[in-house]
């Protein structure tokens, strides 16, 4: 026997529903699993949709990253943790092409990417929440999401068209404006959302792109508690059908949703575990305390 039944009950509770390590499946169901389709299971939810290997990017001689290697399981939800500077948002960039690295590779869905523009990243299937000053802030709410599910339909640009030829999209962006909570905001223009409240906006843009992999680099920065509780809810219900890489500065939040945390000191992993492996370490009590950066993702 290759696992024992309470490993077989929570892959396949994981696998099959998605659900948190520790929620297991009634032992009926997975004695019916065969050792071949357990390890089948676990193979493909083992595999790394991303992965990096040795990645470095120096800016004028400075290491922001230096050797980089890190993978990031199909499905789950990935943390990246670490002091400013750390080299979180340059990591990000070297993965969606905003950046190319001064060595090393990105691999991503099982083929090298390292190199490729960003918008052949995103068609791809991996996507960076954009900042803030990517949203048309002189288009309406609903406007801003459309053209994002215009971008990836790749009909001819009809957008710009009155009428019939739009309307099909405007469902799917009424759906995704009320999954961010920003159903009653979607007639006013861009500009007029508060911070938090564009950040949302920002996150329906990059879902209306569907992507396999969503990179979010802090979510919540600037919210308020309520639109905090509301985005950290949302990103574990988009972690249905695909993975997501999230650096995020409130660590309830990383404790919350994280299935996997890797730590970044100075360009380098200092890290990688469980919320709890991660939290226990020395290296990582000394890296925030001992460095007087307090808890920063
Ligand atoms: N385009 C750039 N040119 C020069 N230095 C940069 C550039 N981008 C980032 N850096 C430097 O790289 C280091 C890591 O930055 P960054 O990735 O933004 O860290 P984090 O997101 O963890 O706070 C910092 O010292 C920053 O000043
Ligand atoms: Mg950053």
């Amino acid at each position: 026997m290759l696992y024992r039944t309470s490993d077989r009950q929570l892959i396949l509770s994981k696998y099959l529903h998605n659900g948190k390590l520790g929620q297991r499946l009634p032992q009926y169901v997975s004695n019916r699993l065969t050792k071949g389709g357990v390890q089948l299971i676990w193979k493909r939810h083992r595999m790394p949709i991303v992965e990096t290997t040795n990645l470095c990017k120096s800016f004028a001689g400075y290491k922001a990253i230096d050797g980089v290697s890190l993978a990031v399981e199909t499905g789950t939800i990935h943390a990246i943790i670490g002091p400013n500077g750390a080299g979180k948002t340059t990591f990000f960039n070297l993965l969606s092409g905003f950046e190319t690295p001064t060595s090393g590779t990105v691999r991503f869905d099982g083929r090298e990417i390292t190199g490729l523009a960003p918008h052949a990243v995103a068609q791809l299937g991996m996507v960076r929440s954009f900042q803030i000053n990517s949203i048309f802030t002189h288009l309406t709410v609903l406007d801003n999401v459309k053209v994002s599910l215009e971008a990836k339909t790749d009909l001819p640009s009809r957008f710009w068209l009155p009428g019939r030829a739009t309307r099909v999209l405007d469902a799917r962006a009424r759906e995704l404006l009320a999954d961010v909570g920003l159903d009653r905001e979607r007639d006013l223009l861009a500009a007029q959302l508060s911070y938090g409240r564009k950040r949302a906006l920002e996150l329906a843009i990059s879902l209306g792109q569907n992507p396999k992999v969503l990179l979010l680099d802090e979510p919540t920065a600037g919210m308020g508690t309520e639109d905090v509780g509301r985005i950290a809810q949302l990103i574990a219900r988009v972690k249905a059908d695909r993975t997501i890489v999230l650096v995020e500065h409130n660590l309830s939040v990383v404790a919350d949703l994280s299935d996997r945390i890797t730590v970044l000191q100075r360009g380098r992993v200092l890290v990688e575990g469980t919320y709890a492996e991660v939290r226990a370490d020395q290296r990582v009590i000394d890296a925030y305390l001992g460095g007087g950066a307090g808890v920063h993702a």
